[in-house]
């Protein structure tokens, strides 16, 4: 999947550094050209020789190099890449990002290229959480600049909680998701990177993820903000246990993971049209944050400020995909839903579990201060039909993982 792709790999200044060592390695050992650009902090962390060596190309590390700028120049060397890798990303280089800076090479490649940027943050836990990150991390994704990571564990700091940079093999997957859905989004699949054995191996799941957009006109639409981090969990997990993924994705920021079958969506109904087209499926998790509302109204031609008053937006119903689905002649044998409550969590999930006709939801508490939306945790409860199961608040990979062991037990017993 990766053959003659070309990542432009940015080394910022982070203990993380030496991990973007081993990222080269299995860059090129999966066919993909790794051209390395070293921060003077990255400098600090891993040496230009050894990045140059693994990259086998020479090292970029300085903006006005003049053999460099003849050559080729830094404009040109942002563009002839495919993706452009940031790891470590420092909490420096998002600010720099997030504020459009470009006073070194590093920079000035972001500020100049044209192509999608993944970033692979690494900080200490205080300032990942710092407010300033957090805004810069939301500048980021309105960019469209993607993410991976960070992990959950020890810090070399000596402190615990998110930060560690993602593992370069989660690296690795983010980045064959982010070109697979940048070429063509429907083909994701074929990397034959989903293994054949495991608890549901020969089993089709389907995920929804990601927000959706309505279009207002053909230039604006109406949005929200989530990033599709858990759908691309549990869609990774699934995968990992041995399933066949359908990946319905609205515009998400966090890319999907290799190996899925991605169909890239923009509206409620056309993520509800191709989670049909994906049926039959023995089980199915929504966790698409789909848009309650589309516009009705929806313009032709770009709205205009022509004096004839403020525009009015009249709203129509969206379809609900998994009260459809739940209900539809084709449904699977498992549908799992999502209640995200800012009050009476277990009350709301319960009564919604009966009302779209789903055999689980997974609740949580989505209320400003739980950090939960955009955020890289989850604490969610298991509504069944046997009661609400509580769990610990964990990594949304880890809950992805919950999940789909509970999918594969759940599919394996018949029951
Ligand atoms: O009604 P509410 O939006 O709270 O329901 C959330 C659950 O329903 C999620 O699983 C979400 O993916 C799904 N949903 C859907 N189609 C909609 C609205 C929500 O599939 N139009």
């Amino acid at each position: 999947m990766l053959a003659n792709r070309r990542i432009l790999l940015i080394i910022g200044g982070g203990i993380a550094a030496y991990k973007s060592l081993e990222l080269i390695r299995l860059l090129r050992g999966a066919g993909a050209a790794v051209v390395p650009v070293l921060t003077r902090a990255g400098e600090q962390f891993v040496t230009p020789l050894s990045v140059a060596a693994l990259a086998g190309t020479p090292l970029h590390r300085d903006l006005f190099d003049l053999t460099t700028e003849a050559e080729m120049g830094h404009i040109q060397l942002s563009r002839a890449a495919d993706l452009v890798v940031v790891a470590p990303c420092t909490a420096d280089m998002m600010a720099k990002m997030a504020g459009g800076h470009a006073d070194d090479l590093a920079s000035t490649l972001l500020m100049a290229t044209d192509k999608r940027v993944l970033i692979a943050p690494a900080m200490n836990v205080r300032m990942w959480q710092h407010p300033a990150t957090r805004r810069n991390l939301a500048t980021l994704a309105d960019d469209g600049v993607l993410t991976v990571g960070p992990d959950h564990g020890d810090m070399a700091c000596g402190e615990h909680g998110p930060g560690r940079m993602a593992e370069p093999r989660a690296i690795m997957d983010a980045i064959a998701g982010a070109l697979g859905a940048g070429i063509d989004a429907a083909t994701l699949g074929e990397s034959g990177a989903a293994p054949v054995e495991g608890p549901l191996a020969g089993r089709h799941v389907l995920v929804t993820s990601g927000p959706t957009h309505e279009p207002i006109d053909p230039v604006r639409y109406i949005a929200n903000r989530s990033s599709g981090a858990q759908g691309a969990a549990i869609a990774a997990a699934l995968r990992d246990l041995g399933a066949r993924v359908s990946f319905v994705t609205g515009p998400a920021t966090v890319p999907p993971p290799a190996g899925v079958q991605v169909v890239a969506v923009q509206t409620a109904r056309e993520m509800l049209a191709a989670v049909k087209a994906a049926l039959p499926a023995d089980a199915a998790v929504f966790c698409a944050a789909v848009a309650d509302w589309r516009v009705a109204n929806e313009a032709g031609q770009k709205l205009k400020k022509d004096g004839a008053g403020l525009p009015v937006l009249e709203f129509a119903e969206n379809p609900d995909i998994l009260a459809t689905i739940a209900a539809h002649e084709n449904r699977p044998a498992l549908v799992v839903g999502f209640a995200a409550e800012t009050n009476d969590v277990i009350a709301h999930a319960t009564a919604k579990r009966a009302r779209k006709g789903c055999d689980w939801i997974l609740a949580n508490d989505v209320s400003p201060g739980t950090g939960i939306m955009g955020g890289a945790e989850n604490a969610v409860h298991l509504v069944t039909a046997d009661g609400v199961e509580d769990w610990p608040r964990l990594p949304k990979e880890q809950v992805a993982q919950r999940l789909a062991a509970r999918i594969a037990a759940r599919l394996g017993s018949g029951a």
